[in-house]
């Protein structure tokens, strides 16, 4: 069985992220998405919210599953025996961050966990979940940035601040 998980922080998960995981998920027959739990990093949702934000996206596609994780990635890929990191690469700008990830975890794994680069759709390529908390902290338009139902739940967090 070809199994791979999609990492990231999803804070939150754009259409950008959405268009990843559909295309990923024809492409292996396990994909297990995963949020970063980050302790570091003020994030604007916490780890449950993405986790369900992401359940709730990914509702019709069987073979997706989403979970959390915090730690080293070669270590929770490890533990559930998963040896391909599926990652977006959205423009040139993106490249040199993610091959640095992308080396560093084949190397630390002794090429137990490898990486699979998707390029972003070109209708997503400007997407980013910081320009999406950005314009919404503006009251801006964020309907063609992230799914219906998460408009109002970014929104809400800004009405809160
Ligand atoms: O969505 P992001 O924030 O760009 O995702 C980054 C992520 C989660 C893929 C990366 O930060 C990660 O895997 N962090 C876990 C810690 C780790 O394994 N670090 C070693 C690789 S440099």
């Amino acid at each position: 069985m070809k199994a791979a998980i999609y990492p990231g922080s999803f804070d939150p998960m754009t259409l950008g992220h959405l268009d990843v995981i559909q295309r990923a998920s024809k492409m292996f027959d396990q994909l297990t998405v995963s949020v970063l739990d980050n302790k570091a990093k003020n994030a604007l949702f916490s780890v449950e919210e993405r986790v369900n934000i992401l359940r709730e996206a990914t509702k019709d596609l069987p073979n997706v599953t989403v979970d959390s994780f915090d730690g080293l990635l070669i270590d929770y890929a490890k533990e559930k025996n998963i040896h391909v990191s599926v990652r977006g690469l959205r423009a040139i700008t993106d490249f040199e961050y993610e091959l640095q990830i992308a080396q560093t975890n084949r190397k630390l794994s002794n090429g137990a966990l490898d990486t699979v680069f998707l390029t972003t759709s070109l209708e997503y390529a400007y997407l980013s979940s910081s320009s999406v908390k950005e314009i919404a902290s503006f009251h801006g338009d964020i309907s063609q940035c992230v799914p219906d139902f998460v408009v109002n739940l970014v929104k809400a967090k800004f009405e809160k601040k």
